[in-house]
């Protein structure tokens, strides 16, 4: 996509955080967005116009059946179109592998996994029919490597997405519409608050030590400009290929070191 002005994006989880920061960068270049969270932000709309774009904000929960059909309406009601499609809500949940319930790991399958599976349904048939688009996917550094066993739902539908991300990429960018990967570090956001947590309690893994905390407003930069420029593989740290690298080597080795690693306080 060449420009961004007056192009209209979805964005889901858009109140707060990477959402709202994506938001903001593309906004600043042009584009209208509907801005999808189920927390009601009423000032969300007008906070993010900017620069004669629009913005609307729709309240949803995106692990509901049938809510994309209604933000698709809303968007065609509202600008007639949509050219950006970024699926960016993820929640997380604490707790050791066998302590976490089913049904816990289903409730973040809903939230994580289906509402990408739910809005691929509705909007890739959309951006097909008009020829052109966008989609850009918020996996994390957790759906490339594991760090910690103390989150697998949530690096389970992580690395769900990279997959089904790149089937996508190669499917849709013969048909001129582009897909990114967004795989985030860490970044400062509300994302660790609050999180429920199952059974005796495990230790907070993180990321390694050359992962610097990021900035959201840098990570909407480089989701605009990564739109721009047709890019797949957004990595927000750099460090990551390293590690990817370091792993295929010597899968074995990376687990042993892995383990050896101390957990973060
Ligand atoms: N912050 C990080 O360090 C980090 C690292 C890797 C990946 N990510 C990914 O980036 C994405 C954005 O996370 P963030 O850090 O900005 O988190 P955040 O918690 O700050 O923002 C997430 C937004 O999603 C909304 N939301 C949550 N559940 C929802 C639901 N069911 N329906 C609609 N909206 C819902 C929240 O209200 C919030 O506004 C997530 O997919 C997350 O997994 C974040």
């Amino acid at each position: 996509m060449k420009e961004l002005r007056d192009r209209v994006a979805v964005i889901t989880g858009a109140a707060g955080g990477i959402g709202m920061a994506s938001a903001r960068a593309l906004s600043r270049r042009g584009a209208h967005v509907v801005a999808v969270d189920h927390a009601a932000t009423p000032e969300l709309a007008a906070d993010l116009s900017s620069h004669g774009a629009r913005a609307v904000a729709h309240v949803a929960d995106v692990s509901r059946p049938d809510v994309f059909e209604a933000v698709r309406d809303r968007a065609l009601d509202e600008f007639g179109r949509v050219d950006i499609v970024m699926n960016n809500v993820g929640v997380l949940t604490n707790g050791l592998p066998e302590d976490i319930p089913a049904a816990e790991w289903q409730r973040i399958l809903d939230i994580n996994l289906m509402s990408v599976v739910r809005s691929n349904e509705v909007f890739v048939p959309l951006l097909l029919s008009q020829g052109e688009g966008h989609i850009v996917n918020t996996s994390s550094v957790a759906g490339l490597f594991t760090y910690s066993y103390d989150r697998t739902p949530y690096a389970a539908t992580k690395a769900a997405i990279v997959h089904l991300t790149e089937a996508l990429a190669i499917y849709l960018r013969p048909k001129n519409i582009g897909v990114t990967l967004l795989c985030p570090g860490p970044v400062l956001t509300n994302i660790a608050n609050d999180i429920p947590s199952f059974g005796p309690g495990a230790p907070l893994r993180l990321p390694f030590d050359e992962f610097e905390l990021l900035d959201p407003a840098d990570v909407g930069e480089m989701v605009a400009e990564a739109i721009l420029a047709n890019r797949f593989f957004l990595p927000t740290h750099p460090a990551v290929l390293d590690l990817l690298r370091r792993r295929v080597e010597d899968w074995d080795g990376f687990i042993e070191y892995q383990i050896s690693r101390k957990p973060k306080t």
